[in-house]
């Protein structure tokens, strides 16, 4: 299911409840670098989605532009909790090597694939080394949001896949049965197999339209 903030200022970005609390034993260690590293990730990958986001709306998929937007969003919340663990080495430069990708496509489903391919990854891979490296190294609460974010990250994967079938087997806007299909811009609803083409009360394209029951405020 794609649970997506249709209004941001209702979700959105929020400071509640970060609290700095850096381990002052960090410096030296693996993890002091790599919590640079995943600020570096993230922050990139934040990025990454708004510009897809962008792609996404230009070919029609505005809800998917939404999706892009909205886990841009997360991923900012990601880069803030690991630059707060570093918070009390303020004024200091860490240096960092990794390999970033360059994942630039006027294309949405190759947009979602590669955004797919690199949670997968951030999952299976880089969070869960990083996680083990902090517990080797004595950070266990560090560890803790390493595999705690991987976690996420899985699920961003899910979802990105999910939009990209959807897109590939022609299923985003057209359902083997009956549902509801609402408009995300004025909330119109529309019983049938498929979306409509045009919102019929506000006139905006099929892109807007997502299935009722997945939309974040169904009821
Ligand atoms: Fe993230
Ligand atoms: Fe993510």
């Amino acid at each position: 299911m794609i649970h997506l903030t249709i209004n941001k200022q209702l979700i959105g970005d929020s400071d509640y409840g970060l609290k700095g609390e850096t381990d002052m034993n960090l410096k030296g260690s693996k993890t002091y670098e790599n919590l640079m590293r995943a600020f570096a990730g993230e922050s990139m990958a934040r990025n990454r989605y708004n510009i897809a986001s962008a792609i996404a709306k230009q070919e029609g998929f505005h809800v998917v532009g939404a999706v892009f937007d909205y886990t841009a969003d997360q991923e900012r919340a990601h880069a803030k909790v690991f630059y707060q663990k570093l918070k009390y080495f303020a004024g200091d430069n860490i240096y960092i090597s990794g390999a970033y990708p360059v994942d630039l496509y006027d294309d949405t489903v190759k947009a979602l694939r590669a955004a797919q391919h690199n949670e997968l990854e951030e999952w299976d891979e880089v969070y869960k080394s990083f996680g083990q490296t902090a517990r080797e190294e004595g950070f266990p609460d560090i560890a803790h949001t390493f595999e705690g974010i991987a976690k996420i990250e899985k699920t961003h994967a899910d979802r990105f896949g999910r939009l990209a079938d959807e897109i590939e087997n022609a299923s985003i806007f057209r359902k083997e049965d009956e549902i509801a299909w609402m408009c995300t811009v004025c909330g119109n609803i529309h019983v049938g197999k498929e979306a409509p083409q045009i919102c019929d009360v506000c006139q905006h394209p099929q892109g807007f339209f997502m299935p009722f029951a997945e939309s974040f405020y169904e009821k």
